[in-house]
């Protein structure tokens, strides 16, 4: 049995286009699995919506991916990792895995002066998820939590580092320069992308966490641990699937990447897999 899932893709899904972050370095750690990416371009951003609907939309997204046949699911987006990890993991008999706890886990090894700043959207920070993480391991450390919602267009727009998104960050990142945070998590997808102007205003010595390399290292372990990694030696296939506008997501999924994409099928999930 574990021997015909070790062939089988992982599943990783996000609102959008952002997840692709996360692929990128899955793909840089994990050369040999095949990858099933789903973007949720016609409900993006999941950053503004209820918890309801994140979990909604999450839940129809884990049956597509159940559907192929996916080993493990990787809730890329911050915010479904935050609403709605649990309720899915309840629902599927594959391991699911978000983005949270590894950054977490990541920004208290790296915090000295046990004062981390968390930055997402605004569901996210309002979720307190990684704040309640951060506590349960340690309830001494400070949290300075700050919502960027502007991040996000700013990065899909490729503003990654010119005079609005500096000024931009100046603003966002305030309470959190001011605090002596030394540390701070980039609890969104698109936010790895700013990195450059985030480390502009905060200086050179700030920690910026990644989630995105921090949760491809915890997939590798699962995998290992379930024996479940493609023992193929061959380089691992990527199909995406999105919920409207492929094109869009082609171009600036290539960003995000940093590689050409073939092939982004747009399929309807709306309503189906509930
Ligand atoms: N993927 C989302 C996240 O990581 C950012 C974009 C959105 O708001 O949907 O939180």
């Amino acid at each position: 049995m574990k021997k015909e899932l070790q062939n089988n893709p992982i599943g990783v899904f996000d609102s959008g286009v952002g997840g692709l972050t996360v692929v990128k370095e899955l793909a840089k750690i994990l050369p040999n699995e095949n990858i099933i990416y789903f973007g949720d371009t016609a409900r993006v951003p999941y950053g503004t919506k209820s918890k309801d609907a994140v979990i909604r939309f999450s839940n129809e997204i884990v049956g597509f991916l159940m559907d192929r046949k996916v080993k493990l699911i990787l809730v890329a987006c911050n915010t479904a990792s935050a609403m709605a990890l649990n309720e899915i993991s309840k629902k599927v008999d594959v391991k699911t895995v978000g983005v949270i706890e590894s950054g977490v886990f990541a920004a208290i090894s790296a915090s000295k002066r046990k004062k981390i700043g968390v930055i997402g959207t605004e569901a996210t920070i309002k979720s307190g998820a990684y704040e309640k993480n951060i506590k349960r391991f340690d309830k001494n450390i400070k949290v300075i939590n700050h919502a960027c919602p502007l991040f996000v267009p700013l990065a899909e727009e490729g503003w990654i580092n010119n005079q609005a998104s500096k000024i931009i960050a100046v603003e966002y990142l305030k309470s959190i320069k001011n605090s002596g945070a030394d540390t701070v998590i980039l609890g969104c997808t698109h936010y790895p992308l700013l990195k450059k102007v985030i480390y502009e205003v905060l200086g050179r010595k700030i920690k910026l966490i990644d989630s995105a390399s921090e949760v491809a290292k915890k997939v590798k372990n699962i995998l290992e641990e379930e024996n479940l990694i493609n023992p193929s030696n061959k380089k691992g296939r990527k199909e995406f699937f999105v919920s409207d506008a492929p094109q869009k997501f082609k171009k600036l999924g290539e960003m995000f990447l940093n590689e050409k994409i073939v092939t982004v099928t747009k399929v309807n999930i709306e309503g189906k897999y509930v």
